[in-house]
């Protein structure tokens, strides 16, 4: 099939870095899209990260320690931004600035003035494509709850949960990184890092919240550095967010969990949707596996378990009989950026990567949230984005 090529810029060589490049090695796996990113630049600071890609990506013609050389070059017409979340706001703006389509990592800005600060550039030229790295809804379970609720199939909502858990913070001997530190994480802790996963479906099915009360742990205060010395562990390590949402005609409860520390938990993202006429449920802990209840007044309650395998808004090479995984996820989020940047509108996949607008109501929450965990209070939540 004859296809677009997009080049890219990777700023931010790392573990998010590298699996953007594999994606983009796996496009042969996509069936029907007729465009296709190529990276032929790489930036990062650690002169380390660039061995990996020298090694894969001949295609690669740029390597360099500044991103501006980066962003100053005609041969890069889009960037893949995945740095630490103190710089987001000064190079995503720059990109925006320089006429770079961009995919931005979340949280999409440290705090709030920095997410609104990239808003003001991202209002400012309409004409750059500007997405956020949001995964986790590409996975065919959350696709399936994707559907029923845009097929208004659920009946009146009595209560939704989302949450996104790890566990490898329990080990208090895992070392600090830059992750851990409210200077380089921001002050969301936990939320900033995981949440913008959590927030994507709901701020997209329109369920915004309209006030919160959080509950902030720090349960490991001190790590130890490279040099095995105790310092700070300054940032949240779990979050439990209970919300009120106001959506259309209905009011319900909403709980959003993100956590660093939940015992057992590799990397569970999951979603709840209950209704008085369809419940659904989908976590990546069973990853080809929907569950859902159907009701009628009167009727037997049974929850019901469907394997879905390889189902996914793109078509690939890979079988309906195999299951899907994260690098999959990846793939899929990347295929819907391209499509939309090819495509815009007419975009042939129709489910779109995470906006700014939604990274803002992942904003204006996490914001509330750390002064309702200040004040022990109930606490109005912004309009976001
Ligand atoms: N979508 C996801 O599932 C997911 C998963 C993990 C992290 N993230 C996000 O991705 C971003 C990066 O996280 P990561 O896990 O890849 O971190 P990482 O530490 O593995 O990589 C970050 C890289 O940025 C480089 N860097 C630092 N300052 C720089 C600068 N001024 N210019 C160029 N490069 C610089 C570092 O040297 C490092 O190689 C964060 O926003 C994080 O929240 C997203």
């Amino acid at each position: 099939m004859p296809r677009r090529r997009v080049r890219f810029g990777i700023i931010g060589a790392g573990l998010m870095g590298r699996e953007f490049a594999v994606a983009s090695a796996r496009w042969p796996a996509l069936l029907d899209l007729d465009v296709a990113p190529e990276i032929v630049a790489v930036c990062d600071v650690d002169p380390a990260a660039f061995a990996w890609y020298r090694e894969r990506f001949p295609s690669v013609a740029l390597y360099t320690h500044d991103y501006r050389e980066l962003l100053a070059s005609d041969e890069v017409e889009a960037v893949y931004c995945a740095i630490p979340h103190n710089l987001h706001a000064q190079v995503y703006v720059d990109a925006i600035e320089a006429g770079k389509h961009l995919l931005g990592e979340k949280p999409f800005g440290i705090d709030l003035p920095a997410y609104e600060r990239i808003m003001r550039a991202v209002r400012a030229h309409p004409e750059v494509l500007v997405r956020v790295s949001s995964e986790f809804p590409f996975y065919p379970g959350a696709q399936r709850i994707v559907q029923a609720v845009q097929q208004g199939r659920l009946g009146r909502i009595i209560e939704v949960r989302a949450g996104f858990l790890h566990s490898s913070d329990l080990d208090p001997n895992k070392p600090i990184n830059w992750k851990r530190r409210a200077d380089t994480n921001g002050e969301y802790g936990c939320m900033g890092d995981l949440g913008m996963h959590v927030v994507h479906l709901p701020a997209r099915f329109g369920w915004l919240p309209k006030n919160v009360r959080a509950l902030l742990s720090n349960i490991v205060p001190e790590r130890p550095d490279q040099q095995g010395r105790m310092v700070p562990c300054d940032t949240w390590d779990n979050a439990i967010l209970a919300t009120e949402v106001e959506a259309e005609d209905q009011s319900f409860p909403m709980i959003l969990e993100t956590k660093r520390i939940s015992p057992g938990e590799t990397n569970t993202w999951y979603l709840e949707v209950m209704g008085t006429e369809r419940s659904l449920a989908f976590s990546t802990k069973r990853p080809r596996t929907l569950r859902f209840l159907e009701y009628r007044p009167g009727g037997e309650q049974a929850w019901q378990s469907l394997d879905l395998g390889h189902e996914s808004v793109y078509r690939t090479v890979t079988g309906g009989i195999f299951e899907f995984g994260f690098p999959d996820a990846i793939l899929q989020m990347w295929a819907a950026f391209l499509d939309e940047l090819a495509h815009g509108e007419e975009m042939i996949g129709g489910f779109r990567c995470a906006t700014p607008q939604e990274a803002g109501v992942s904003h204006s929450l996490f914001t509330a949230a750390l002064e309702s965990h200040r004040t022990s209070a109930v606490v109005p939540v912004g309009a976001g984005g």
